[in-house]
């Protein structure tokens, strides 16, 4: 008896839509292969979370609102990549590991998967595309935006430990006094839509990543601590107010259970000078209380004054990501 096994039928080249019962494995190589000299230990610990997420796709309904992208297969292995991702926002796709074999660039091929995927997104009606690239990848960019996608901003990623960290003066030389005028309390429960409308005229959403926090991030009650109890999560903001009782900068610190902890520090623009720097230095008192662990914020990399103040506090940047977005017309 003669068993066939039945393979798919592929193109011998050209682009097409991945399979995830196939695909992966090559797709994983590929992307360790093109990245190499990109990737520290945790940036290959993120290709393998993109094997996770080909996986979940094919297990969540709501990942499955779209394919996830296109390989280009060439010589029977695949040598090109570009992956779609949902997001939780309807219409809001990212586009990630965007890759190449060394031996096959400067042949349009990472234009054309990108062209596929777009297509596709433009046929299923969706609205927005992002991507996050290295600020210094200038090949990348250039075909982004060869493409129409255009720059948001950019962000770094900054890290360091709690045994590390340093305190910073919560006033500048010459401007004693400041701290004594300028009350830090925690945020109220009912300040918490107050606390979204800061965070979004601080930051524009699309600098956050995967997407725009919701509107009721900073909502307390009992309902959401107890979600937050049972996850391991916990989050805590402290605010500065003006003499009007309006919200002028918010400081949080977010944590998964054995996680890093996640500071968040959006201040008003025109308040950046008098409150960013007592707000960090609440937060790094802070975290002197707490188990030692790895301490990440994310901010814009345009914002001088607070790099300073990082790096004052013993903060190291990691890597600096652009935002860039493509809307479908
Ligand atoms: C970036 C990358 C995907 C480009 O793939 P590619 O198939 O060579 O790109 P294309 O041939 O489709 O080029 C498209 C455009 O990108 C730009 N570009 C790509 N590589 C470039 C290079 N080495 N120098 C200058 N411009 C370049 C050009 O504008 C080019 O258009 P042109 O050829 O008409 O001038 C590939 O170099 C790669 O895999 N790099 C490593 C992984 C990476 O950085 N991915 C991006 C992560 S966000």
């Amino acid at each position: 008896m003669v068993i066939t096994q039945l393979t798919p039928q592929w193109p011998p080249s050209g682009p097409r839509p991945i399979n995830l019962k196939y695909d992966v494995p090559q797709v994983t190589a590929l992307l360790e292969l093109a990245f190499s000299e990109k990737l520290d230990p945790e940036g290959r610990e993120s290709v393998h979370t993109s094997n996770s997420a080909f996986f979940l796709w094919q297990l969540d309904r709501d990942y499955r609102r779209l394919p996830p992208g296109y390989v280009w297969q060439e010589d029977g292995r695949i040598i090109g990549n570009v992956t779609l991702i949902n997001t939780k926002t309807p219409g809001r796709h990212i586009i990630a590991n965007v890759a190449v074999h060394p031996d096959y660039r400067r042949r349009g091929i990472a234009r054309a998967l990108m062209e596929a995927v777009l297509a596709q997104v433009r046929a299923r009606h969706g609205q927005t595309v992002m991507l996050q690239v290295l600020k210094d990848n200038i090949n990348a960019i250039r075909l982004y935006e060869s493409m129409q996608f255009t720059q948001i901003g950019a962000m770094t990623e900054w890290r360091s430990n709690i045994s590390r960290l340093r305190d910073i003066p919560p006033a500048s030389f010459g401007d004693v006094g400041t701290e004594t005028r300028l009350e830090i309390r925690p945020l109220l429960a009912s300040q918490w839509q107050a606390a979204f409308a800061l965070d979004s005229r601080s930051l524009n959403p699309d600098l956050t990543w995967p997407e725009p926090i919701p509107a009721d991030f900073y909502r307390q009650g009992l309902l959401r601590s107890l979600r937050n109890f049972l996850r391991g999560w916990s989050q805590e903001s402290w605010v500065t107010q003006d003499s009007d009782g309006q919200l002028t900068g918010i400081a949080t610190i977010s944590a998964e259970w054995g996680g890093p902890y996640t500071l968040r520090l959006r201040v008003l623009p025109e308040q950046r000078d008098k409150v960013a720097r007592p707000l960090l230095a609440k937060l790094i008192r802070r975290l002197k209380n707490q188990p030692r662990r790895t301490v990440a914020i994310y901010h814009p990399d345009d914002d001088e004054p607070m790099n300073q103040l990082l790096h004052a506090a013993n903060f190291s940047p990691r890597r600096t990501l652009t935002h860039m977005r493509y809307d479908v017309t």
